[in-house]
């Protein structure tokens, strides 16, 4: 799959998405819109509802095993009063995927009975899968294929045909999910982006990108930085402050004892992003 790290997103390249997706779209029931569960908005693509228009939309919140659970269930009320239908995943070891086909048949309730009252049951519900790279498409679409994914021809000059991947509950997937770009001129996404490793963070100074997440934990996650840190929750100070603190109680010294905030950053960032501070979410709604 397109990894964002390496993706470019030139407006040729967007041009080339938008008509993939206007094209693909008259074949489906409804969208999958698959966005990380511990930042929703961040990892929304701003085009979206102008490009899907009024096709039925199922928000897939995935990754939810390593977002806070709460925050989670407040993200779900706040897509389903939305209109759409919202359910939670777990890609990686499958959990939650199993609500996908029910979801569905639920959101498109009236269009299936449509169907059967023109003797059209059984007709398989047809979906496309759109998101940012990284946020777990070709997980989910393992999951849901079962193993059974056919491999897509696809060789430059030749004519590609559509493929449906079936999913075993009378679901259809489009074999090629949308890969879509996320809020690229705004600093705030890009640095959520970073902290959870979907962009890349080498353009982003690491001990200042490791101080924000300092500043959110402490807001939102206090505890976890008493149990891992041992950092006061009371402790005053702006995240870089924290670092230190962090470096210091991890015995990350320099020569003299001065803290080693570089490497207390680049740990705290690894440790981050293998959910080893606990379940996290990033945005509330
Ligand atoms: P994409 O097609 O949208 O680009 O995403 P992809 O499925 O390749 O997933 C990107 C990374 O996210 C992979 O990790 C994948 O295992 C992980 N992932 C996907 N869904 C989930 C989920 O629900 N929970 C968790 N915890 N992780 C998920 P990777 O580091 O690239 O590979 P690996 O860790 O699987 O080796």
């Amino acid at each position: 799959m397109e990894d964002m790290k390496d993706i470019q997103w030139f407006p040729g390249h967007m041009a080339k998405t938008r008509r993939m997706i206007s094209k693909s779209l008259p074949l489906v029931d409804a969208a999958a819109e698959l966005l990380d569960a511990r930042l929703p908005l961040s990892s929304r693509n701003p085009e979206l509802n102008r490009l899907t228009g009024k096709k039925p939309r199922l928000v897939i919140l995935n990754k939810a095993d390593m977002a806070d659970p709460d925050v989670t269930a407040q993200w779900i009320r706040y897509f389903q009063k939305l209109g759409f239908a919202a359910i939670t995943a777990d890609s990686k070891s499958g959990k939650g995927v199993k609500q996908f086909a029910p979801a569905l048949r639920t959101l498109l309730h009236e269009q299936l009975a449509k169907y059967e009252a023109k003797g059209m049951k059984g007709r398989p519900i047809r979906v496309m899968i759109l998101g940012i790279p990284n946020v777990g498409k070709s997980s989910l679409i393992n999951r849901l294929a079962g193993g059974k994914r056919a491999k897509a021809e696809d060789r430059a000059g030749v004519t590609r045909i559509q493929q449906w991947i079936k999913t075993g509950d009378g679901v259809e997937l489009l074999d090629t999910p949308g890969v879509l770009w996320p809020k690229l001129d705004d600093q705030e996404v890009a640095v959520r982006l970073a902290l959870t490793g979907a962009v890349r963070d080498d353009i982003l100074d690491k001990e200042a990108l490791a101080a924000r997440l300092m500043t959110l934990l402490k807001a939102g996650y206090p505890q976890a930085l008493s149990e891992r840190y041992k950092i006061a929750p009371e402790t005053e100070g702006d995240g870089f402050l924290l670092l230190e603190l962090m470096a210091k109680n991890r015995g990350m010294l320099l020569p003299g004892g001065v803290p080693n905030t570089e490497r207390a950053a680049i740990t705290l960032l690894d440790e981050f992003r293998a959910a080893k501070l606990g379940r996290i979410s990033l945005e509330k709604p």
